[in-house]
């Protein structure tokens, strides 16, 4: 029986249909409710449904064989684990953004409100800029139109936050996407059936193949 942990919300829904139509389905999640637990026996898999900032932590401690992350929660808290596959759904990128007009006082200590405190720090230190990072949990974009920061570093998808907000992008930092992750020792002990799922994957091909 394969463990995998799938992020609750629209990305998972996305990464459940890739497993459903290799073969892993489980009717049963189709039907909605509370439940965090799925299993089917016949296929081999039991699901479950956890919040997408935590699925790295179940793998990495082994709660699940496998699961679905963001790379920008790779890249944020670099788990344990080994990265298989890019599954080409979730794509977004990561970015600096500033109110539009934004002119940097590049002798100021730069102040970068964001929930990727290390990305946010990774970046500025490959350029060489002194910053102070302001860490958020959630609607980060509030952080520089209240004067509490002067960029934000955050995702962005569709630019619609960005842009109701009057914010805009001036530097791209990394392109990210949703990633097939193991437990190392799974990916030991439970080869043949972690390989087979990422070679049906591979070969169906999808968005990520585009
Ligand atoms: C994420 C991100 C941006 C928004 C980008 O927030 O932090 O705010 O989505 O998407 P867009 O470019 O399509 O507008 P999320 O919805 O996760 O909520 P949060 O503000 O609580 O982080």
């Amino acid at each position: 029986m394969l463990n995998i942990a799938l992020p609750k919300g629209r990305l998972g829904d996305a990464v459940y249909d890739i497993f459903e139509s290799v073969g892993y389905g489980c009717p049963a999640i189709r039907e909605g409710g509370r439940k965090l637990i799925f299993e089917s026996p016949e296929n081999g898999v039991r699901f479950f449904w956890v919040k997408p900032s935590d699925v790295a932590i179940y793998v990495e401690r082994g709660a699940a064989d496998v699961g679905v992350a963001g790379k920008d929660i790779l890249l944020e808290y670099q788990p344990d684990v080994y990265e298989l596959l890019d599954l080409g759904v979730g794509k977004c990128r990561m970015c600096v953004a500033a109110p539009k007009g934004f002119r940097e006082d590049t002798d100021r200590t730069l102040r970068v409100a964001t929930k990727f405190s290390r990305i946010a720090r990774t970046y500025y230190a490959g350029r060489g800029r002194e910053i102070d990072v302001i860490g958020l949990n959630g609607s980060i974009e509030l952080a520089p139109i209240l004067g509490l920061s002067d960029v934000i570093v955050d995702i962005v998808e569709t630019g619609t936050t960005l842009r109701e907000n009057n914010l805009e992008v001036i530097e791209t930092i990394c392109p990210i996407s949703a990633r097939l992750i193991a437990n190392k020792s799974s990916y030991k002990f439970k080869h043949g059936e972690i390989s087979a799922l990422c070679r049906k994957i591979s070969e169906k091909g999808g968005p990520g193949d585009d």
